[in-house]
């Protein structure tokens, strides 16, 4: 028997050991680099799809004052278990990036790691980047990164990983479709409860986005670009760029 569980519900379990080698301090002096070259001095911020926190914790470190909003609650929970053990005064709320509700505006919103490409069409990614807006002071920022095609095609697209460890075992397989630009992740996780393990599905579906179509969205919904980097870079994107991070600044309200 199997259960199929929402994106990373149950992801959630093991998901900070699994990416035990994204570089979270570096991501989170690249955005301070952005601020510093762009003359923008934030105070207030929210992390959008902010998953476990790891970044969320790491501004707030900073001294910003920080909101993490995140769809899976499993992800949440951990978020707040973190911030709570480490001290630090961050409201986590669950909410869907296309609807999510806050009483507040913000100074930046940044959405990291790809979570952008969790919009699975131009109309989705609109709405997101309308309700991002709604929620950002004139002049905020709004920072985000997109993977893109060469990135899944090279290091994805019908590829299978899985680990094997005590109290979790995972499969993860990919297939990338060119036609509609989407990439399909089936995970299959195995979680030890007592003696047995029990089993869950997941399934993440991830679309592409070309730069030019984020332009034409960003400006239709009250952005100016500011710039279009090569991760962790300050140069353009190239052939070999496996991700790029946009910085734009609302400029209309809608
Ligand atoms: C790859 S993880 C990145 C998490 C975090 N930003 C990080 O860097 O570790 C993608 C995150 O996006 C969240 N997510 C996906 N679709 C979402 C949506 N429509 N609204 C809000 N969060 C979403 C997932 O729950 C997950 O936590």
């Amino acid at each position: 028997m199997s259960s199929l569980a929402n994106p990373y519900e149950k992801f959630a379990y093991a998901y900070d050991r699994i990416m035990y080698n994204v570089d979270y301090p570096r991501w989170e002096a690249y955005i301070n680099d952005l601020f510093l070259r762009d003359n923008h001095c934030p105070k207030k911020m929210l992390d959008l799809a902010c998953g476990t926190g790891q970044l969320t914790m790491l501004l707030a470190k900073r001294g910003y004052e920080m909101w993490g909003v995140d769809r899976a609650e499993g992800m949440l929970k951990i978020a707040r278990q973190k911030s709570e053990q480490s001290n630090l005064e961050i409201e986590f709320r669950q909410g869907d990036m296309r609807d999510f509700d806050l009483p507040q505006k913000f100074d930046t919103i940044v959405c990291t790691y790809d979570s952008i490409n969790y919009m699975v069409n131009e109309q989705e990614f609109e709405v997101a980047c309308r309700n991002v807006s709604n929620h950002l002071g004139m002049s905020g920022f709004f920072i985000f990164d997109v993977t893109t095609e060469r990135n899944i095609v090279k290091h994805f697209h019908s590829q299978t990983f899985a680990e094997n460890d005590q109290d979790y075992s995972y499969i993860w397989q990919n297939i990338y479709t060119y036609a509609d630009k989407l990439c399909r992740t089936s995970l299959t996780f195995f979680i030890r409860e007592g003696d047995l393990f029990r089993r869950f599905e997941e399934m993440h579906i991830q679309r592409i986005f070309e730069v030019n179509t984020i332009k034409k969205m960003l400006n239709k919904t009250g952005y100016e670009l500011v710039s279009v980097y090569d991760m962790y870079t300050f140069s353009k994107p190239n052939r070999n760029t496996d991700r790029i991070n946009f910085t734009a600044r609302k400029v209309r309200e809608l």
